[in-house]
């Protein structure tokens, strides 16, 4: 009876206190968010958490910015509430070989992250992003966001600007890489390309049942084993990803046209 009483007290009281309170303030969009994060259990089951941007706040938070995101953007003056990764992933008892995180995306995008890159970079989770208000901002440009912290420098990739994630899934980097091992063979120019699409372009194309599904899967869109292909591929490319593109997403920065050439190398060896 005690316990009913609190509970109608409790209900009482929770509606009385916003209807005091003046104008009370609507959360932003991203404490609305909920992310999740799924690892395996004591018993080696996949469990799915949820949390809110208030619990990993709760982490505790630094305002920073970031000149490689800054670099990567073309922006600057860009701040940011950003919690530590590492310390996130000290929370979860990871017993099963789990070596890195994949990074499942509201648009479609899956990146992915070495734990050994998350402690080497010192990376951060953005929860809350502030442009300089003359820069437009792209629809994806959503928390959380990975950030490398100023000071750190890791090589200039896509994979450090993973954006807009929805789920952090702990995983083996051997298990979520080996539909992929084979397609190389034994070609070196394959297989460098193969390190180069991994770094730079399967978070939005797939392939072989890995990586995102934001753009086109290449392989069925491009039979690049033909010459006349390859031009186009180029062309194509260059008009979706080049640094003015109105999604923002300037690929061409991180790739050479060396580099290019290698992943037609390895998408022909793929489609075939
Ligand atoms: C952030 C996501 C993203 C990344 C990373 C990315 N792409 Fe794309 N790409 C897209 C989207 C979206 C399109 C638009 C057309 C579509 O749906 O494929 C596109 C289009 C293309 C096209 C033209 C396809 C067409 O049908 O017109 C090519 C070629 C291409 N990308 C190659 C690449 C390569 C090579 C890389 C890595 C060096 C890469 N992309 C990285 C998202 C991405």
């Amino acid at each position: 009876m005690k316990q009913i009483f609190y509970r109608i007290l409790a209900l009482l009281v929770g509606l009385w206190i916003p209807a005091c309170s003046s104008a009370p303030e609507k959360p932003e969009l991203e404490e609305q968010r909920i992310f999740r994060i799924t690892h395996a259990d004591s018993a080696g089951r996949m469990v799915s958490e949820i949390w809110t941007a208030p619990k990993l706040e709760s982490l505790g938070t630094r305002e920073i910015s970031s000149e490689y995101f800054d670099q990567a953007m073309h922006t600057s003056d860009s701040r940011f509430s950003a919690i530590s990764f590492s310390k996130l992933v000290k929370e979860f008892a990871l017993k099963g070989g789990e070596d890195a995180v994949l990074l499942n995306c509201f648009d479609d995008y899956q990146g992915i992250l070495s734990l050994d890159d998350v402690y080497r970079y010192d990376l951060r989770l953005a929860t809350k992003i502030k442009l300089m208000s003359q820069n437009y901002k792209p629809d994806w440009l959503n928390p959380l966001l990975i950030l490398v912290p100023d000071g750190k420098r890791p090589p200039f990739q896509e994979r450090f600007m993973t954006a807009n994630i929805r789920e952090l899934k702990f995983v083996r980097l051997n298990d979520y890489y080996a539909p992929l091992r084979k397609i190389a063979g034994n070609s070196p120019e394959a297989q460098e390309g193969l390190e180069i699409f991994k770094n730079n372009c399967l978070f939005c194309h797939s392939l072989k049942g890995r990586g995102g599904n934001k753009g086109v899967r290449l392989i069925k869109a491009y039979d690049l084993s033909n010459g006349a292909e390859k031009k186009k591929f180029l062309a194509d490319f260059k008009k979706t990803h080049h640094k003015d593109n109105p999604d923002k997403q300037d690929v061409e920065q991180f790739v050479t046209d060396e580099n290019l050439d290698r992943i037609m190398e390895l998408l022909s060896k793929a489609g075939r």
